[in-house]
């Protein structure tokens, strides 16, 4: 079957399309409804089927003739360790965590905060969750205890599962200490803080709530897959909005499992038994879906690496893991390649390894510039792949399909819209643009199965943040073109989300730590293009006193972000402009001043309330845009 006829069948029939992809999966039970809408009116997929997702990702494998293949390769350069777990292995140590945790009172329904680093056991913990049916919520470890504090009120955890530390190339991140004051900055507190000891690093002082994580397993008993509904959530992931608050997407368990395995097979052209490589973290969506969940769901091995893509030790490091473990499938961030390019420009290490075992390389999570993915694509002799989705998705929207049909790879474009997207560029009217104009990229409703259903416990804010702006459609929040032959483009975020290293951060969320700051009268935090990490953020501040010291004012405006938000904020560059470009009715312009800072065409807006302005700004713009990651 051809990719267009695959794509118009899943539109045409969502339902029946998608009640047939239901059939991979070992329900307990089998769906009541394929496709219904819910009491807040938002549809809901596979509605009365009866799962477990840690029994579809490790039990169903084991029983099934996988027990022995590998189920995860764990590779740390930092702490220079490997080690291969079989689904057998992983199977029994999941279901004596998900003891331990019962043990301590968690049951179906209860929420799990993991803020863990890149270990097996962080990926255990989340799978001992969906074992008992909990709700687990893994907090990216370069968030800062505020932003722990925020989480763990929304969720309302019954427990935080964290380890001593983690590693941050050499440096060792005592991520114990964040969590005790993350404890101490929320407002609700969960029972227990179960630690993992990683003999890294300085013993912190037990605190009453404290229980190691050894010692949990030692008095626990393996505990069988509690059975939730295909409606019923798997995890909660926050992300950045266009609010200071970050939304907590949820993830159900049926839908999840259905569009993962299909899109192990269609879009990545995964098979059981293959090995597949996300080289990202489990704090971000790419983690969740590609780390541990999709590999695992397919009967795949999944690679853990615990390590960047240089400095550990060096840029040849993809290109060992590849070799090593003969990843079929490898997916990571146009930043890491920019990284490895910048120190191996010559591809010198990539020559020095076996990669003959790799197919495809994928890309996703920011912007990808022509220039890096025509440099893959040249050493590694491999499609380079540019795909687009968000944590909303939980899976690709915009891809190409080496599992249905390879299409051409047209540079900068990101294929095509993946079975169930009807994927729509709308322009101000949210009526259909024209090929090659640019408008809003939106989904028509339903979203396929595996998208989110709903934000955690505020259907209220889902249909405010994504159904509001264009009726009967989700809006993305990137803006788009879509050229004659339906080849999609992305042009980048519309609104105040930019995109550092492949990390999503709010703006808005920067400009409150700002404007904290007692010197500051008014701010804005602005994405500066960057050629390494895609996006820099940037700060402009109107200072409310006359004497000031600048360099002052910046190093502590620069430490409240990292203190506030975290190191993963990178906000270098503070600078003081006398005033802010505004509308007449005082809103400030930001999108006038995104246009000077990234040097593109300027429209000056008729609402503006003093053009003389925007000469001003450039000016002290410009002259900074160099040192602006420094
Ligand atoms: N825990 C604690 N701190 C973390 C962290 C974590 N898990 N991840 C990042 N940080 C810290 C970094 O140490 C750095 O701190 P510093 O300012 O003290 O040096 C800061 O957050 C910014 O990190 P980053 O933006 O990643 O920059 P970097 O210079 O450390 O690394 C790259 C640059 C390109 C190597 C790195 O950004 C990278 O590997 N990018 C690919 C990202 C990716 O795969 N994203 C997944 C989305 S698909
Ligand atoms: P996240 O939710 O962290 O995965 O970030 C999602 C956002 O990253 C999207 O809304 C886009 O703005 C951006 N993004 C992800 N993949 C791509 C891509 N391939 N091309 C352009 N932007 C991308």
């Amino acid at each position: 079957m051809s990719y267009q006829e695959e794509y118009e069948r899943s539109l045409q029939d969502p339902a029946g399309f998608w009640a047939e992809q239901a059939q991979r999966i070992d329900w307990f039970r089998p769906a009541d409804e394929v496709l219904s809408t819910d009491e807040h009116g938002l549809y809901r997929w596979f509605k009365g089927a009866m799962t477990n997702t840690c029994y579809l990702a490790l039990d169903y494998h084991v029983e099934n003739g996988r027990g022995d293949q590998v189920a995860l390769y764990y590779d740390s350069p930092v702490t220079q360790s490997k080690k291969a777990y079989s689904y057998r292995q992983m199977r029994d140590e999941v279901a004596k965590i998900a003891g331990g945790l019962k043990r301590l009172g968690v049951s179906k329904g209860d929420r799990v905060i993991i803020y863990m680093p890149m270990i097996p056991q962080a990926v255990m913990t989340m799978l001992a969750c969906a074992r008992l049916g909990a709700v687990h919520s893994v907090v990216f470890g370069g968030f800062a205890p505020h932003e722990l504090a925020i989480r763990i009120d929304d969720a309302k955890p019954k427990l935080i599962v964290t380890a001593s530390s983690g590693i941050e190339v050499d440096r060792i991140i005592p991520y114990k200490p964040m969590v005790d004051k993350a404890m101490e900055l929320a407002a609700y507190k969960p029972e227990k803080v179960v630690i993992y000891q990683r003999k890294l690093g300085a013993l912190v002082p037990a605190k009453d709530y404290d229980i190691d994580f050894d010692q949990m397993l030692s008095e626990a008993e393996t505990v069988g897959c509690t059975p939730v509904y295909a409606t019923d959530p798997l995890y909660i992931l926050y992300t950045s909005g266009t609010t200071g608050k970050p939304k907590g997407v949820v993830r159900d368990n049926g839908g999840h499992a259905v569009a993962l395995r299909y899109s192990m097979e269609k879009i990545y052209g995964i098979k059981p038994g293959d090995v597949y490589w996300a080289a990202s973290d489990i704090g971000w969506v790419v983690g969740h879906s590609y780390i541990v969940y999709a590999p695992l769901l397919t009967g795949a091995s999944t690679v853990l690496f615990e390590g960047k893509p240089i400095r550990t030790p060096d840029a040849s490091t993809f290109w060992r893991i590849i070799a090593e473990y003969k990843v079929k499938v490898m997916f990571t961030a146009p930043t890491a390649i920019r990284a490895i390019r910048k120190e191996d420009p010559q591809g010198d290490f990539i020559k020095q390894y076996d990669l003959s075992s790799l197919k495809y390389q994928f890309l996703a999570g920011e912007r990808c510039d022509v220039a890096t993915l025509g440099w893959a694509e040249k050493q590694l002799g491999v499609p380079v792949i540019d795909h687009w989705w968000q944590t909303e998705s939980g899976w690709p929207m915009l891809a190409n399909f080496p599992g249905i049909e390879l299409m051409e790879v047209k540079p900068g474009s990101v294929t095509k819209p993946v079975a169930g997207y009807d994927l729509q560029i709308l322009n101000e009217a949210g009526e259909a643009a024209a090929p090659n104009e640019e408008g809003y990229v939106a989904v028509k409703l339903p979203l396929p199965p595996g998208c989110l259903p709903s934000l955690w416990q505020n259907p209220l804010g889902f249909k405010d943040s994504y159904l509001e702006r264009f009726p009967g459609y989700y809006f993305s929040g990137d803006g788009g073109f879509k050229d004659e032959q339906g080849f999609t483009y992305i042009t980048g975020r519309v609104d105040d989300i930019i995109n550092v290293a492949g990390h999503r951060l709010s703006t808005v969320e920067m400009e409150e730590v700002v404007a904290a700051h007692p010197a500051v009268a008014e701010c804005a935090v602005i994405g500066v293009n960057d050629d390494l990490k895609g996006q820099i953020p940037m700060a402009l501040v109107v200072t409310s006193v006359q004497q000031i010291d600048y360099q002052d004012l910046s190093t502590e405006i620069v430490a409240a972000v990292r203190s506030e938000i975290g190191a993963v904020a990178a906000l270098k560059k503070v600078l003081v402009v006398g005033r802010l470009p505004k509308t007449r009715s005082g809103k400030i312009l930001r999108k006038l001043l995104r246009a000077i800072a990234n040097q593109e065409e300027i429209r000056i807006p008729s609402t503006i309330d003093d053009p003389a302005i925007v000469q001003e700004i450039t000016d002290i713009i410009h002259p900074n845009l160099k040192q602006i990651n420094l």
